[in-house]
């Protein structure tokens, strides 16, 4: 009997999974956290509370699957990517972590461009472009604005692999997630020491780069009587969020795309190539597919939009008894015609990653008249998010990538009315897959192959995964959008200068 765990450290909380060699899902806990903003456009989380929730949500799991602790071989570990843990030289933590979302980075942004000699010369060393949301900025803004902390900084640790190194007390990390620290070599997966020479910044602040399916250490002893494990238990790579998410929708091949709809929105396809997009619109990423890269666009405020829409702007329903303010609001929305009435929605609330990759950028609602109520707002925050993901969509196309089909995951995907308007909006059938937890299932399965349970990723996912729902695009709709589109795609040319003005203020 070999069972595996998959735990993913999210932004609004950690879930952990743990499931049986057939790919079934034995238990599953969650625990939340917040999230604090300093200042607006601030994001920074404490990994005490990722911590206090991966043990809370492992040790539940164990003892909910009634698994014998010695038929756990392994546990895979997802989680928001780009975060930075600082450490010191006795391992305590710095400072909280600053957060993907958060833009505070802009200044190293363009000090790391200059630095590397130009945006394509950092394109051609590390894949990618400069953004705030990545990890080395935060790493330089450590260096230029806290000065005192940083002359005590030993290593920097993603959010997943501080969890890691407190499971089994090593540094290391995997290379899907690395690729977003912007000091990976993502052609040939590895730290780039050209990179790294050009910014001063030491290779031993970094932890090991592993595959997602290689196993990284085992439990120590005390965590393992801690989680109701043994110290036989091996933690493998795992792998970002993004890609673990990707794995856990069965992308481990060519062709099909994955738009998930968590906080933020992602569309993400697997490349057997290193692909770089000249313009750096999407992200190049190692995939957690041994030996292959995916490409990506991110939406910084997706399901993130609706949460803010509901939990903010609604707040009254949330504390109205009974009824569940999400089930209220899309009720509503769902009576609203395909378009909203002519109200559009930017969903640019943290900034924005693609295609505009301005940290300036902020939330509109444009178009709005009298006639319009809570329902058309709610529709068209829906709505502004597909088209935003449908931008990553055209670039992704535009690039010679395939597409046959789209996979749909994340909270939002649990709304029928949002899945509509996904592939209304895409002009493409949105599929759901048997198992709903992406991330969590992803890095299960990924440990599953680690363990040796199968030959590899691929296996794993053909083994395990299957499409159960289709949501077909309804002709009309899809009319509309695309009369929708072309002016969604003229809001941000015209309200650029008025972001970067407001932002001053
Ligand atoms: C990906 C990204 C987000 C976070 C959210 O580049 O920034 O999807 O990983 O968890």
């Amino acid at each position: 009997m070999g069972y595996t765990i998959g735990v993913d450290i999210g932004t609004s909380g950690t879930k952990s999974l743990l499931i049986d060699p057939d790919g079934n899902i034995l238990s599953e806990s969650s625990a939340a956290y917040g999230v604090s903003m300093p200042k607006p456009m601030w994001t920074e989380q404490d990994p005490e509370d990722w911590w206090a929730a991966t043990v809370k949500t492992i040790r539940a799991v164990v003892k909910a699957s009634h698994a014998k602790p010695a038929d756990v071989k392994a546990i895979g570990l997802s989680g928001q990517m780009h975060g930075s843990v600082f450490l010191d030289k006795s391992g305590k933590v710095i400072r909280p972590a600053l957060l993907w979302n958060d833009q505070r980075t802009a200044a190293e942004c363009d000090e790391i461009t200059e630095l590397a000699g130009g945006r394509d010369e950092l394109i051609r060393m590390v894949a990618n472009p400069a953004l705030t949301g990545f990890t080395a900025p935060k790493i330089l803004w450590l260096r230029n604005k806290e000065p005192k902390r940083f002359a005590r900084l030993k290593h920097v640790l993603l959010p997943k692999d501080e969890i890691r190194r407190r499971l089994t007390g090593e540094l290391a990390t995997d290379a899907s997630d690395a690729s977003g620290m912007l000091l990976l070599d993502v052609r040939n997966r590895c730290w780039s020491d050209e990179l790294l020479g050009k910014l001063q910044l030491d290779r031993s602040l970094l932890g090991r780069v592993y595959e997602s399916d290689e196993v990284t250490g085992s439990l120590r002893p005390e965590i393992a009587e801690k989680l109701g494990l043994t110290t036989d238990c091996k933690v493998v790579g795992g792998a970002g969020d993004c890609a673990a998410g990707a794995v856990g929708n069965g992308i481990v091949r060519r062709g099909v795309l994955t738009a998930s709809l968590g906080t933020s929105g992602v569309m993400f396809v697997h490349c057997d190539e290193p692909q770089t997009d000249k313009q750096g619109r999407l992200h190049t990423f190692c995939h957690a597919v041994n030996g292959k890269w995916h490409m990506m666009g991110v939406t910084l405020s997706a399901a993130g939009s609706l949460q803010w829409f509901v939990e903010s702007v609604c707040k009254e329903l949330a504390t109205r008894r009974g009824a569940d303010p999400y089930h209220t609001i899309n009720t509503e929305a769902a009576s609203i015609p395909a378009g909203s009435e002519g109200l559009l929605f930017t969903p640019y609330l943290a900034g924005e990653r693609t295609p505009h990759a301005d940290p300036h950028a902020r939330g509109c609602f444009v178009g709005l008249t009298s006639k319009h109520q809570r329902g058309h707002m709610a529709k068209a925050v829906m709505e502004g998010v597909a088209m935003s993901l449908r931008e990553s969509l055209e670039i992704i196309k535009d690039l010679g990538v395939p597409v046959r089909e789209m996979r749909l995951s994340g909270g939002g995907a649990k709304s029928q009315l949002w899945k509509q308007i996904f592939a209304d909006v895409m002009d493409q059938t949105a599929c759901t897959i048997n198992a709903e937890q992406g991330p969590a299932y992803g890095v299960a399965l990924l440990a599953a192959v680690g363990s040796g349970q199968y030959k590899n990723i691929e296996e794993a996912c053909k083994a395990t995964i299957e499409v159960v729902k289709k949501t077909p695009a309804k002709k009309a709709s899809v009319k509309t959008y695309n009369r929708l589109f072309p002016i969604y795609q003229s809001l941000y040319p015209s309200l650029k200068a008025s972001f970067a003005a407001i932002s001053e203020l």
